[in-house]
């Protein structure tokens, strides 16, 4: 079973048992929490309205995600991957749930060469070639047998590619850059070569689109840690709120506009972009940084 399916299954249960009235009424009965909260979530400090949050996530969220099963993006993407298991198209299925692939491919531009980094199964890479013919997109990631699945997705279409990329990837010259989900699972020493890597290969005038998550709202953040730790069976990830990451953003010279995308999906989406109006500091002096220098 894929590891994020997985992750998202468990998950669910959790927030249904917790957030079951019954559940909750029995607690009072006890006395066991007088707020009327349920006590787990008085003990971690919740306040009231995260019960009729979680109860939101979980019914009405999971309708809503199944729906998006049904538009255009995931049907026409998940077509390319006849011959995957099925747990593979679960997990395509899964990613268009959680993530708005849709309104991040509005913001690429709609020709000239595109590279995805982190691309995984090359989801989203094939929904830009798809939907941009113009454009010629390259998708790479570190893991070799989800790119071995990515190039099997190509079959005669000549606008797309993938590689295997080292943790910094060597990038060719291109236009824009997406970055989708990936930061957050690299260290923090590797994370700032990449985006430097970012800086030497984005044309004068290119744009940087990055998507991930942001760490202020704590039900939410706690969700996509504990969904990451069933998802990678606990390796280490390296969350940056909005601040940060716009901080590390510029002091590597890009100048970015950050957008909280919202979405009825406990996960806490940011779009970080740098348009093409807004110039990079070309001639900024980035230091050798130390690994800690994210916590900054
Ligand atoms: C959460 S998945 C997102 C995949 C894809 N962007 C998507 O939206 O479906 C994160 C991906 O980043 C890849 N990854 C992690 N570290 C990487 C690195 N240093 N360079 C390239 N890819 C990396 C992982 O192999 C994984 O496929």
């Amino acid at each position: 079973m894929s590891s994020d399916f997985r992750a998202i299954l468990v998950l669910s249960c959790f927030a249904l048992i917790l957030s079951k009235p019954r559940l909750l009424r029995r607690a009072q009965l006890n006395g066991v929490s007088k707020g009327g909260e349920h006590p787990l979530w008085s003990r971690a400090g919740f306040k009231p309205r995260s019960r009729i949050h979680l109860t939101k996530f979980s019914f009405v969220t999971a309708i809503l995600m199944v729906h998006k099963l049904r538009s255009n993006d995931f049907q026409d993407v998940v077509r390319l991957y006849p011959r995957a298991s099925l747990w593979i198209k679960a997990y395509c299925a899964l990613r268009f749930m959680i993530c708005p692939f849709g309104r991040l491919e509005a913001v690429v531009p709609k020709s000239g060469r595109i590279v995805s980094v982190g691309d995984g199964y090359g989801l989203f890479a094939n929904l830009l070639a798809i939907r941009s013919p113009l454009q010629q997109v390259i998708g790479c990631d570190i893991d070799a047998a989800r790119m071995k699945i990515a190039c099997s997705s190509i079959g005669d279409r000549t606008n797309i590619s993938f590689f295997v990329s080292d943790e910094v990837p060597i990038l060719p010259p291109c236009d824009a850059i997406t970055m989708i989900d990936l930061l957050h699972h690299v260290p923090p020493s590797s994370g700032i070569e990449v985006l430097k890597e970012t800086r030497r290969k984005l044309r004068p005038g290119g744009y940087l689109i990055i998507k991930d998550v942001d760490t202020l709202t704590r039900g939410k953040y706690l969700w996509k840690y504990a969904h990451d730790w069933l998802a990678t069976r606990g390796a280490p990830c390296y969350y940056l709120g909005k601040t940060e990451l716009c901080h590390l953003l510029q002091r590597l010279g890009f100048t970015v506009l950050a957008e909280p995308l919202k979405t009825h999906t406990p996960y806490a989406h940011v779009l970080y972009r740098r348009t093409k109006n807004e110039a990079v500091v070309q001639d900024r002096e980035i230091s050798s940084t130390p690994t800690n220098e994210l916590a900054a």
